[in-house]
């Protein structure tokens, strides 16, 4: 595939098998996608299929066997450990299905936790942090820990946390996998105007077209390969 300087993300003919003892199991085969600057995809496809593989690829967290990812331009595949692990600090929000709160941290904290890390918990960085808590339905919940919360209200947590420090690319598998539907809106539609004004370009993996519809366009997976896309906007 041919590389488009606006492609932040490019899945340049990508297959991951996973080994264990007995079984080989290739989950995606030869996938190419490029996402440009500034856009949102949604990846969509029955249990199975491979999208949280393709998430872990996009987002570094695991190799291919065969292909390349590059983001923004660099070839992924040719980082070593730490190299990575600087790419996806400085350019990587993660919503995965494992929200990672931080037990003894209450939600406040655990939102503003990237702040702290970055040497920008400003009073103004601070003070969005509690507007985005409270925007996704956790104003009143602001001082309490995960072990208090409930499974959707952590995962509204995890999401504030992912975009915090606003960066450049989100990767979300089912942010809004354990919420209601009045909660999830809430919560695209934070997410769709953080990416808005800062021309986050953002790939989310749901299972509800209902979901996918605030995408401007949406991938489906089938046994590892893309099956068909579809676009909504742009
Ligand atoms: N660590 C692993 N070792 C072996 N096989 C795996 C591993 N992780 C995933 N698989 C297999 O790869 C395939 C794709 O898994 P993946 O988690 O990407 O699916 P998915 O589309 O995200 O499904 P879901 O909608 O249920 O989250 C599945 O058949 C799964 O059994
Ligand atoms: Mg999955």
């Amino acid at each position: 595939m041919k590389r488009n300087t606006e492609d932040v993300i490019l899945v340049d003919k990508v297959a991951k098998t996973y080994r264990t003892r007995k079984l080989e199991y290739t989950a995606i085969k030869d996938i190419s996608i490029a996402v440009k600057r500034g856009e949102f995809v949604s990846v969509l496809g029955p249990s199975g299929s491979g999208k949280t593989t393709l998430m872990n690829l996009i987002g570094t967290l695991d190799r291919p066997a065969e292909g390349r990812i590059l983001i923004d331009g660099v070839n992924t595949t040719s980082l070593n450990e730490n190299e990575l692990s600087i790419l996806r600090n400085r350019k990587i929000g993660f919503v995965f299905q494992s929200y990672n709160l931080v037990p003894y941290l209450n939600a406040f904290e655990n939102v503003t936790l990237p702040l702290m890390v970055d040497g920008i918990d400003t009073k103004e960085n601070l003070e969005r942090g509690r507007a985005l808590l409270a925007e996704v339905g956790l104003g009143g919940k602001m001082g309490k820990k995960p072990n208090e919360l409930s499974g959707g209200e952590q995962q509204r947590v995890a999401i504030v946390r992912a975009l915090i420090n606003e960066p450049p690319i989100i990767l979300a598998d089912e942010p809004t996998g354990n919420l209601d539907s009045k909660t999830s809106d809430a919560v695209m539609k934070v997410l769709v105007r953080m990416a808005k004004e800062h021309n986050t370009t953002i790939v989310m993996v749901t299972h509800e077209e209902d979901i996918a519809a605030y995408s401007d366009r949406s991938i489906y997976l089938k046994d590892g390969v893309v099956e068909r896309e579809k676009r909504l906007r742009k």
